[in-house]
């Protein structure tokens, strides 16, 4: 069983998202895999009533696409894991997006992931290499140092509830998709480095995801990779048949 992870990223209302659910719920009856929908905060709460009303929780789990670290106080527009642990599961951490665009480095990240953990939320934590670093073959380079700092605090007892996206930055949103043998190279890659540092039986049990331009046409291909735990789909996941069509696979 491998996740297949819809972010919906900045996209759909509260009615838009229930609409998408409820096309996903027609096309999507049974799926080998681990479906996990994340939604807008706004629409967190009525995607998971609607989940629940509708007898849909063994089909679909849900994530958030970002949270901060504290438990709560004065951080104005900020979400905490305490507002999310009652209605999600998992929560993607690191995103390039919030790298790019909200100056999220990997030191935040760190005190993100831990406080994801301590709240039992399973973080899928985002890496990945930008096109200049990708085309100077320093993507691995990278990788490793943004995982060498984002798991600085995480011990070997939390960190197999852990999710990695290898995210290439320059395949998010534009079609152009990392080749499949790129993708397993840096897999192993990466497992090599979890083994090093968590020992093979807790590195084993992390799920290893790609992410960046994944569709209907392309997904059968990633997943194909030995070492893929699954997939992290963002454009193609606002298209119920494109993620409809991922999912029964
Ligand atoms: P994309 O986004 O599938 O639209 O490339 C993936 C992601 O950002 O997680």
């Amino acid at each position: 069983m491998a996740f297949v992870i819809g972010n919906w990223k900045m996209n759909l209302n509260v009615a838009d998202s229930s609409l998408l659910v409820e096309r996903l719920a027609q096309h999507i009856q049974h799926s080998r895999h681990d479906v996990v929908l994340c939604p807008s905060f706004v629409a967190l709460h009525s995607v998971h009533k609607m989940l629940q009303d509708r007898g849909l929780n063994g089909l679909f789990s849900l994530g958030a696409q970002n949270m901060y670290f504290m438990d709560e106080g004065a951080f104005t527009g900020e979400v905490s894991p305490l507002m999310l642990k009652d209605l999600v599961e998992f929560v993607i951490l690191g995103h390039s997006e919030r790298r790019q665009h909200f100056g999220e480095g990997d030191e935040l990240i760190a005190k993100k992931l831990a406080a994801a953990l301590r709240h039992d939320l399973r973080p899928i934590l985002c890496v990945g290499e930008t096109l200049a670093e990708h085309e100077a073959g320093e993507a691995q380079r990278t990788v490793q140092d943004q995982l060498a700092t984002d798991l600085a605090d995480i011990t070997t007892d939390d960190a197999s509830e852990l999710l990695i996206a290898y995210e290439p930055i320059w395949a998010i949103g534009t079609g152009n998709f990392a080749r499949p043998e790129d993708a397993e190279s840096m897999f192993v890659h990466i497992r090599h480095f979890l083994t090093e540092r968590y020992g093979s039986e807790t590195a084993n049990r992390i799920a290893l995801l790609y992410g960046g331009s994944v569709d209907d046409q392309n997904a059968a291909a990633f997943m194909a990779i030995a070492d893929c735990g699954g997939l992290l789909v963002g454009g193609a996941s606002l298209n119920y048949e494109k993620f409809a069509t991922i999912a029964n696979a």
